[in-house]
């Protein structure tokens, strides 16, 4: 695996590729990898003949006051788990190899960005946006790997690539949780043993909620109800808890028969701020 750190050097290695016909996948990430980012890595490789991992903290999706100081950062241990997976080049390039003296542009996609994370995080999916906007233009891939965890991100990059033209298709992988269903996020370091157990009530309350649609409840605020419930035992208030479209983000006002809807719980739990979703159908949830 080779690591790279400027756009002409990574242009450079992928031109043989390209001429040759071979198939690049591109997964983003921020690095501090763990058994999601490995599942996204896995499929990459299994899908298409070169893979690039972008490894950048980008400080554009970061408000003031967020945690892009104490964000977790060992690239050795990343390179390391990256080779493992089968990954070609690791693209780690510096601050200003990404955001030169000067630059003044950004990607935003309407709508979508505005609400739930948008609305808590102020920029952020504006700076997501414009670094994978950027991502995609550099590599060119012709697959984008992404996690359901970040389930509004994974829907404003399929705005983003379909509304700009990019030539790239996106697919977005399950969430791979620890074995008591939190789902892996490099922000669980924060947390110590005391909050480390609080915070499963995230995925308690997306069990509660299927559970409640499976006993034949349509009314979101009743199945909102149901995943408060959930949480409050554990001493956890959600930031946000929504049941929106899968598609548009758009609240629901009934949960339709055979129809998908997606539940999104954000909260607080000690010094990490944590999101789950889940796709919550008549029929079972995923
Ligand atoms: P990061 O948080 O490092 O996540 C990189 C990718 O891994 C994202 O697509 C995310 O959805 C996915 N991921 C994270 N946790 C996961 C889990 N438990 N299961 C499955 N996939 C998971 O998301 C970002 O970085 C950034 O916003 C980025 C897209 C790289 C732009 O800077």
């Amino acid at each position: 695996m080779r690591i790279i750190r400027t756009v002409a050097e990574l242009r450079e290695r992928l031109e043989p590729e390209r001429r040759a016909d071979r198939s690049v996948a591109l997964v983003p990430t921020m690095g501090a990898f763990h058994a999601g980012h490995r599942s996204l890595m896995e499929e990459a490789t299994a899908r298409c003949d070169v893979v690039v991992v972008s490894l950048f903290v980008n400080p554009a999706q970061f408000a003031p006051g967020e945690d892009l100081a104490a964000y977790p950062r060992d690239e050795a241990k990343d390179a390391a788990v990256a080779a493992a997976a089968g990954v070609d080049v690791l693209f780690a390039p510096p601050v200003a190899e990404v955001y030169p003296d000067g630059f003044a542009t950004t990607v935003r996609v309407g709508g979508l960005s505005e609400s739930l994370e948008g609305a808590h995080r102020p920029g952020h999916f504006d700076g997501v946006a414009t670094v994978v906007a950027k991502l995609l233009n550099i590599v060119g891939p012709d697959v984008a790997f992404f996690g359901q965890k970040d389930a509004q991100q994974a829907l404003i990059i399929r705005r983003l690539v379909r509304d700009l033209d990019i030539p790239t298709r996106i697919a977005v992988c399950p969430t791979v949780r620890e074995p008591d269903g939190l789902a892996m996020s490099s922000r669980n370091g924060y947390l110590g043993a005391a909050d480390r157990a609080r915070a499963v009530a995230l995925r308690h309350a997306l069990d509660a909620a299927a559970a409640a649609v499976a006993a034949g409840e349509r009314e979101p605020g009743a199945v909102a109800s149901s995943a408060r419930a959930a949480m409050a035992p554990y001493d956890v208030e959600p930031e946000y808890l929504a049941l929106v479209s899968a598609d548009t983000l758009a609240p629901v006002e009934r949960l339709e028969e055979g129809g998908e809807t997606l539940m999104l719980v954000a909260a607080r739990v000690g010094p990490a701020r944590l999101i789950d979703n889940a796709i919550l159908t008549t029929n079972g949830s995923r």
